[in-house]
């Protein structure tokens, strides 16, 4: 990964001290996994740092393909300080700076369909791809509207999900994912069409709700009305990872029906189990039979994050009926999983939060598929300061 700024002495200096922490807990014996210590989710120069490295240089889920199903679709966020319009343009989806090229007002809020964007200001006028159409009573010779196109990110879509990332040089996502597609695509993810999506803040950093998201330790303690009855702990397993990703299972229990048909080739052991995975660093989602749910998480600062969440249906098997229960179900294990994270991130002050034992594979072996991921970004980052 490219380093994206410089980094002042001092700054460096600590950075260090949790680069060495890193490399310690990541090489720590099989059989005695630890967890990040609290400071990890708590400082503030960390949080700048990972914010111009791991967080800006990663592949971020801006939604699904189908927010945007038309020609002059679009929506628009903010992601790490960068004001986004991801539109559809007749050649594709584009991710476009949200920041007027003239004296950076922002040029569109929101969401809609639009043929141009015309900045509120002083009403330039730009296309969908970014280019600037017009801009009036601009006659110093000097003046070269080409000059003037928008800002623009990488992006892909796999999965039926938009992935941009904003460093100039993207690492490879297929590779990052590899392994990802073969444990999935018999979901067909792009099979299913949103049925809902909602935006809120949490306090908490984001590397709390990836870890929380992926692990099925706490489902029958914390959601023990929501979720145990369908995925207890108990019958939580690791799945597969890769270089950039991580998954489990959360398998049904024997006398709980499959819920829904889904795809054909669905195999009756994944209709029957509901399968999580997260592209690092801040995607985490739900795969079953018949729903889709993704959330991803847009770090504001370090104990602060915006997190969307959509869901979605597969070939919209559902009747509308159920998607509502459904929506209700989920904004319910939003709440509890929240209230959780919102009073940890209280106590990652404390001497005392100095990262503890984790359980075992089935159970939070993600998290520490999660904790070596972060350890890699930064032994790379390291390597080219
Ligand atoms: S800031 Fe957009 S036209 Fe002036
Ligand atoms: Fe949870």
């Amino acid at each position: 990964m490219s380093k994206e700024l410089a980094i002042s002495p001092l700054l460096l200096e600590h950075v260090q001290s949790f680069r060495d922490e890193l490399g310690e807990l990541a090489s720590a014996p099989a059989e005695a996994p630890q967890g990040l210590p609290g400071r990890f989710y708590a400082d503030q120069d960390f949080f700048e740092h990972e914010t111009k490295t791991v967080l800006k240089g990663g592949w971020h889920c801006a939604g699904r393909v189908d927010e945007v199903p038309n020609v002059g679709d679009y929506f628009t966020f903010n992601l790490l300080g960068e004001p986004i319009i991801i539109v559809r343009a007749p050649n594709g989806i584009n991710a476009l700076s949200n920041v007027c090229r003239h004296r950076g007002m922002r040029l569109a809020e929101g969401s809609g369909n639009t043929k141009r964007f015309v900045c509120p200001y002083h009403a330039w006028i730009y296309d969908t791809d970014g280019a600037l159409l017009r801009a009036t009573r601009m006659k110093n010779s000097g003046f070269d509207p080409k000059n003037c196109k928008l800002g623009e990110f990488h992006i892909l879509e796999r999965f039926g999900f938009i992935y941009i990332c904003l460093a100039e040089n993207a690492p490879d996502f297929d590779q990052s994912v590899s392994g990802l597609e073969t444990l999935i695509s018999e979901y067909e993810p792009e099979n299913y069409h949103l049925v809902h999506t909602a935006t809120e803040i949490w306090n908490t950093n984001w590397k709390c709700l990836v870890e929380n998201f992926m692990e099925g330790y706490h489902l029958s303690v914390v959601h023990p009305e929501t979720l145990h009855g369908y995925t207890p702990t108990g019958l939580s397993r690791k799945g597969p990872s890769g270089d950039g990703f991580t998954s489990y299972f959360a398998n049904y229990p024997e006398d709980i029906e499959s819920r829904g048909k889904g795809a054909p080739d669905l195999s009756e052991e994944s209709r029957h189990r509901s399968t999580l995975f997260s592209v690092f660093p801040c995607q985490v989602v739900s795969v079953a039979a018949t729903l889709l749910v993704s959330l991803s998480i847009r770090p504001l600062t370090v104990d602060t994050i915006e997190v969307k969440w959509t869901m979605s249906n597969y070939k919209s098997e559902l009747d509308e009926d159920t998607v509502r229960q459904r929506i209700a179900l989920w904004e319910e294990v939003n709440r509890e999983d929240r209230e959780k994270l919102e009073i940890m991130q209280q106590s990652f002050g404390s001497r005392f939060a100095n990262g503890g034992p984790l359980a075992e594979a089935d159970y939070e072996g993600t998290v520490l598929d999660f904790l070596h991921w972060i350890a890699r970004q930064h032994a790379s980052i390291a390597n080219s300061d």
